[in-house]
């Protein structure tokens, strides 16, 4: 068996920092439980499931060679991670990008998997494996013992006849799920949910955050929306979940075309069936990338974010920060942010570094909501 270096992969061009890693002990174990079937899987068997920046893909075709692999990541920065680790260290690794469905995952084998953080992911992944994969799947799902919880068996149980918690190992641990269990309704995601108060149908895929919830923070910056001015030209829901931002938005301001944008594919996805279900889509559209990067310099009037405050399983400001700086690059000058954090994140200095003039618009026990105007 061929070795693979860990250490040589990068999490580029995901923020970097000394206490944030490329890989971690939960991929090699994974690597370690599933290397018997690893060995004698041929092309398409195997698909990756939650590459966080190709340590699963790159591992398992350098050390095991099984042909072409299917990935799914729902980060389209861990995508890119991956595709510029393989440039650099495994040039001939044979993969493919797909979608969370059936052609990620017909016909497979051997599926490996990070576990999200979230068990509504997990179920909309553990159902689209069952669904999809061949009578003898096997699915390894592997984490950080700290973030696993009886709950994930709990879920892996209701697709898989057998589910099978490996000896935790460096910290990490590996549930094997075999004999699956066809689904024999319908999927259940994207999952939809009416807010009378607001007035709006929420979609959402299983990673999405919050779900068909509303989050907090996103509630108390609702109330501040029909206060804006700007009536007309582009406005970005930045980094926009399920979308419910940019719906409100659509919704009180006829004029606005708004754009929701997200780094994760069931944010994005989740975003365009909220607006398809309130009757948006003519003037929601929803674009998968990472901080905006392919928007174009000053191209928008508004911007509205609820900014994350992790990145993977760290609480990091860094993330938060990238969002402020997008923002600051696509605004047009005299055009506005605004935003909602937690009170104790202190982030007022840094938007009106990065963006301009910023006043708080108001403030609860643990939320604050400020406009910056782009300088
Ligand atoms: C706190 S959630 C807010 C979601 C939604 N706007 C709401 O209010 O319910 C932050 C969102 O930012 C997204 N995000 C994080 N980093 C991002 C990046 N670099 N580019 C785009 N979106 C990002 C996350 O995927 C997540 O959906």
């Amino acid at each position: 068996m061929e070795q693979f270096s860990f250490e040589e992969l990068s999490r580029y061009p995901d923020v970097q920092a000394d206490n944030l890693f490329a890989s971690d002990a939960a991929d090699r174990l994974l690597l370690e439980e599933a290397a018997g079937d690893l060995t004698v899987a041929g092309d398409n068997d195997v698909v990756i499931i939650g590459d966080r920046y190709g340590a699963l893909t790159l591992g398992a075709a350098a050390m095991f060679n099984p042909g072409r692999i299917r990935v799914h990541q729902d980060s389209i920065t861990g995508e890119m991670a991956l595709d510029s680790n393989a440039q650099r260290l495994a040039p001939d690794a044979g993969y493919m990008h797909y979608g969370l469905g059936e052609e990620l995952l017909a016909g497979a084998r051997v599926v490996l998997m990070q576990l999200p953080r979230s068990l509504e992911a997990l179920a909309e992944i553990a159902d689209a494996v069952a669904r999809y994969g061949a009578d003898d799947v096997v699915l390894y799902a592997g984490g950080q013992v700290k973030h696993m919880s009886l709950a994930m068996n709990e879920v892996l149980g209701r697709y898989f006849g057998s589910v099978q918690a490996g000896l935790g190992k460096r910290k990490a641990r590996v549930l094997t799920s075999r004999e699956v269990l066809r689904p024999q309704s319908p999927s259940e995601y994207p999952a939809r949910q009416f807010h009378p108060g607001l007035g709006l149908w929420i979609c959402a895929h299983g990673a999405a955050f919050a779900g068909t919830k509303v989050d907090l923070g996103t509630r108390f910056l609702l109330k501040f929306l029909p206060k804006t001015g700007i009536e007309s030209g582009t406005a970005v829901d930045l980094g926009c979940g399920t979308g419910l931002i940019a719906a409100e938005l659509a919704r009180l301001k006829p004029g606005l075309e708004v754009i929701a944008t997200d780094q994760s594919a069931a944010a994005v996805d989740s975003a365009a069936a909220t607006a398809e279900a309130n009757g948006l889509s003519a003037r929601v559209s929803a674009v998968r990338d990472d901080a905006m990067a392919t928007f174009e310099d000053a191209s928008a009037g508004l911007i509205v974010c609820n900014p994350p405050f992790h990145i993977g399983a760290s609480v990091h400001a860094g993330a938060a920060l990238k969002l402020f700086d997008a923002a600051a690059r696509v605004l047009r000058p005299g055009g506005e942010l605004w935003t909602v954090y937690n009170s104790h994140l202190r982030y007022r200095p840094q938007l009106e570094k990065t963006v301009g003039p910023t006043e708080q618009l108001g403030r609860n026990p643990k939320f604050t909501v400020t406009r910056s105007i782009r300088r």
